[in-house]
């Protein structure tokens, strides 16, 4: 069911008009994830909110099978044109997530999980817990309340605002962060600057 803090529309939308938007090379939250998987031996990843691929051609080329989940059919479609076929995209919001009955070693969601509202978050946290191996790792990224944004446009809800039409954000501290991931096996929280200043959240499954 796609509600309407995630309208496929204001993605398609978007990716219709500014394409590549945040150009084809690997965010550097991307990087981070591909040398700490490979570290840790691991095959294959989930990328929930995959968009047109840029994250994904870094863990192909080392050799780990991703699959993407993907709201935006337009993203899909770039994704395929740029990446090839052969990568599993799933069209459909997280929220209907799980899309297959797969555990994987690994799961990377950037830059997804702070435009849900709450159960929507609670809900993709256990869902992606959910379809990791036993040992496997999940790395999220989320915006940080050190963000310029931070407080400015409509406040929804605590530390959650609607920066400008159709995109609502909920911003993450480390008490937010501890709060959300703590029973799904968090072991670090980093400070990373994108183009935003994110945390980079690590959880590991255990059995
Ligand atoms: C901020 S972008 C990050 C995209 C990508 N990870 C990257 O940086 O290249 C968020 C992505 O999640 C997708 N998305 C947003 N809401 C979604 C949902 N409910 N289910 C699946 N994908 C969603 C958007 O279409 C977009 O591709």
């Amino acid at each position: 069911m796609v509600n309407e803090s995630e309208k496929p529309e204001f993605w398609e939308s978007s990716f219709i008009e500014k394409q590549e938007m945040w150009g084809l090379e690997p965010s550097r939250s991307a990087i981070l994830a591909k040398d700490f998987f490979i570290e840790k031996s691991v095959k294959n990843i989930l990328i929930p909110g995959i968009g047109y691929g840029r994250n994904a051609q870094i863990f192909k080329e080392n050799a780990i099978t991703v699959t993407g989940i993907e709201i935006s059919k337009t993203a899909i479609e770039m994704a395929r044109k740029h990446y090839g076929r052969e990568m599993m995209i799933h069209h459909g919001s997280v929220t209907d997530m799980p899309f297959d009955n797969y555990l994987y070693e690994g799961i990377f969601c950037y830059a997804l999980i702070h435009l849900l509202d709450a159960s929507e978050r609670k809900k993709l946290i256990e869902d992606c817990y959910r379809q990791l191996s036993d040992h496997g790792y999940m790395i999220f990224t989320a915006i940080s309340k050190e963000a310029p944004n931070y407080e400015k446009g409509k406040l929804i809800s605590k530390d959650r605002y609607e920066i400008f039409e159709g995109v609502k954000m909920f911003f993450y501290d480390r008490i937010s962060i501890q709060s959300a991931f703590g029973k799904f096996g968090l072991f670090e929280i980093i400070e990373i600057k994108e183009n935003q200043p994110f945390f980079l959240i690590k959880c590991k499954k255990e059995k």
